[in-house]
């Protein structure tokens, strides 16, 4: 099974970083020097994906514009002889075949991803949540698509959370299988500490197959009143194999003010451009205080 084609679901509000996101889309805020939404086209792309679909709303069309070519500016800049500018401003545009389909309503998640069934037809893919981003040295999405391969099933990227995080995110009901991949018996959506089934909570990371479209089709709202992917998720992990991956590296969810301003911190630190910079004046800070 090869996983070619991904889903980028970014139609959602931004109303937990706001006033920023009234008139930004969130996918678009700079970590260091580049939007959120690059890092991960470029997780996708160093996984092996070719072509990525992102699921967008009315408000977001400054999103296609930065994945355009833009050729007054890198003309400007190349006469200015500032070359690698002009690179970095091309290079966004040629990283992937990327599409666009608007939600039209706010329905959630599940109903966002549904919008993709068209793009996808009758193959696996992959759905990479605009907010999660990755750090590590082996992209996350790839170790996914490794359990995938191997297994002939849809699969879930997992970490182990806190306890008062585990109502944040779905949580899962495993068995192991192997180091670092175990089945998926079952997953709730944001659970009450009675509904949990473990600290393993899905973290923005999963393949699967188009099996998926149909249940969505037919997916009730369920939390806030919402078509949830993590309900669909429930039926198709009935109806067929699921896995997950505990995967190697970080995760940050830049959707809301803590874990963007982490980001930022960790993602500057590690820049060749910036890092020493940064470290000095973090430790100069740390004294101050
Ligand atoms: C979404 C999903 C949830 C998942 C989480 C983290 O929640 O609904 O199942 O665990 O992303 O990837 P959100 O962060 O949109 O509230």
């Amino acid at each position: 099974m090869k996983v070619r084609k991904a889903v980028i679901p970014a139609a959602g509000l931004g109303t937990r970083m706001l006033p920023a996101t009234k008139t930004v889309p969130k996918e678009l805020l700079p970590l260091v020097d580049k939007p959120v939404i690059q890092y991960v086209i470029e997780e996708a792309v160093a996984s092996g994906i070719e072509d990525i679909l992102i699921i967008t709303n009315r408000a977001k069309s400054a999103m296609d514009d930065y994945f355009d070519y833009y050729p007054e500016l890198e003309e400007r800049l190349l006469r200015a002889g500032k070359y690698e500018e002009a690179d970095e401003v091309k290079r966004a545009a040629d990283l992937a075949n990327i599409f666009y389909v608007r939600q039209k309503e706010i329905k959630g998640l599940g109903h966002a991803v549904w919008r993709a069934k068209r793009f996808i037809g009758d193959e696996p893919f992959a759905v990479l949540l605009g907010d999660d981003i990755m750090m590590g040295k082996k992209p996350v999405l790839s170790q996914l698509i490794e359990a995938a391969e191997e297994y002939r099933a849809s699969t879930v990227g997992m970490q182990l959370v806190a306890d008062e995080a585990v109502s944040s995110y779905s949580s899962l009901l495993l068995e192991p299988v192997k180091d670092r991949v175990m089945r998926v018996l079952d997953v709730n959506e944001k659970p009450t500490p009675e509904e949990k089934f473990s600290n393993y909570a899905v973290l923005g990371r999963y393949v699967l197959t188009p099996r998926i479209f149909d249940i969505l089709e037919n997916t009730r709202p369920g939390r806030n009143g919402e078509v949830q992917l993590t309900d669909g998720l429930k039926q198709l992990c009935h109806e067929e194999t699921m896995m997950a991956v505990d995967f190697e590296g970080v995760r940050y969810d830049t959707g809301n003010l803590k874990g963007f301003l982490e980001a930022t911190v960790d993602f500057a630190l590690a820049d060749d451009k910036v890092g020493p910079w940064m470290k000095d004046f973090i430790r100069q800070k740390a004294q101050m205080l």
